[in-house]
């Protein structure tokens, strides 16, 4: 569904005057509406979550609380899709901007992994799990939920792969090549155990003897805001700024992971951040909104990107106060904008394999 073109009327408002509707839209949809927010949204929209997350949060959340009839997903489309999925039939779940995407989900295409599974079968009989980042369309949760595999989120990656590997030697892990091989490799794999399989090339670019050999084959996925931080930024931080800690999400590279002193989620970073003494000195791997708010919500800290750009998330951006508003005062006419529905047949699937990340512990 392509992204309507706001009005005038709406994209025109001072900031005062945005600010002054979206509340009190807001609050004429009271305990209907629910409105959840990812830690990457700009401050102008996230003032506005009732519930802001990483990932695995802001899904719990929508499989647990069936009061809302509403829920504005302040986010990208994949994370509005798990609501969708995890939410009960009559909750609604709008993106107020559909243009609101992800580039990694968007590298692996429900086909491409089809044909995937097909040459692995090919190759080998050992039973392989399939686990897909929750950074992924509905149809690839609903592929690994029917082919006994689960939902990791950056969260719980750790956790869920070792679920896979009690089970089995072998995972397909999708689509993110470096949480696959960050998460893998601090479960004690050598990286000679992992092969890359390229979509675009015939049998991944692998022989039928490596991809018989390795133990993690990992979709060639990637996400462009964090690929972005390079080792020589740890180098250039340590060096400008003697004792400062270096935190990574696991999106990054590997060598950019090795060299950082703690990796996690979204809500990880938040943690580390905040609990750590006054006077700690960070830098940040990931995408700037968030960096710029632990900088300001922190000041008794010493707060920095990793390097010197600011990798911005330019999906995560689309949303702003303008298409906040009009979703909520389209609710307020009676009107749903921008739903997201995922397809009956694929979200019984991807239920079972969001649930198994749910049920599996942290
Ligand atoms: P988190 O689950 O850590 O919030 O990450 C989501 C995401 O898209 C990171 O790029
Ligand atoms: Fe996707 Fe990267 Fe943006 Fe996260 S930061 S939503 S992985 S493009």
């Amino acid at each position: 569904m392509l992204q309507t073109i706001l009005p005038e009327r709406l994209t025109r408002l001072s900031d005062t005057e945005m600010d002054a509707r979206i509340r009190a839209a807001r609050a004429e949809l009271g305990g209907r509406l629910v409105i959840l927010g990812h830690h990457y949204q700009r401050d102008e929209v996230i003032k506005f979550a009732d519930v802001r997350g990483d990932s695995f949060k802001l899904a719990q959340w929508a499989a647990s609380r069936k009061d809302a009839e509403y829920i504005i997903f302040c986010g990208v489309h994949f994370m509005a899709e798990s609501a969708d999925v995890l939410s009960a039939d009559y909750q609604k779940v709008l993106l107020p901007d559909m243009s609101a995407g992800c580039s990694m989900a968007d590298m692996a295409e429900i086909d491409q992994v089809e044909t995937c599974w097909e040459d692995l079968e090919r190759v080998t009989s050992e039973q392989i799990i399939p686990i897909t980042y929750m950074n992924s369309a509905a149809s690839i949760k609903a592929f690994c939920g029917r082919n006994d595999g689960a939902v990791c989120t950056s969260s719980n990656a750790p956790a869920v792969m070792r679920w896979a590997l009690e089970r089995s030697r072998k995972i397909l892990f999708l689509p993110d090549q470096h949480l696959g091989r960050n998460t893998a490799y601090s479960l004690g794999l050598r990286l000679e155990e992992m092969v890359v399989w390229d979509p675009y090339e015939e049998f991944g670019g692998n022989t039928a003897e490596t991809l018989k050999n390795s133990r993690i084959i990992l979709w060639k996925g990637h996400c462009s805001v964090h690929q972005r931080f390079l080792p020589q930024h740890v180098a250039q931080v340590r060096s400008s700024y003697p004792g400062i800690r270096v935190i990574a999400h696991p999106e990054c590279r590997f060598e950019v992971v090795q060299l950082s002193d703690d990796v996690g989620s979204t809500e990880h970073i938040i943690k580390c951040l905040t609990q750590s003494p006054a006077g700690t000195k960070w830098a940040v791997g990931t995408e700037i909104h968030l960096v710029n708010r632990l900088k300001k919500e922190n000041p008794d800290r010493f707060v920095i990107p990793l390097d010197d750009c600011g990798c911005l998330c330019s999906t995560m951006f689309r949303i702003d106060p303008a298409h906040l508003l009009w979703s909520l005062e389209n609710l307020l006419e009676g009107q749903v904008v921008n739903q997201i529905t995922v397809p009956a047949d694929v979200v019984a699937s991807a239920r079972v394999a969001l649930n198994r990340m749910l049920e599996i512990a942290l």
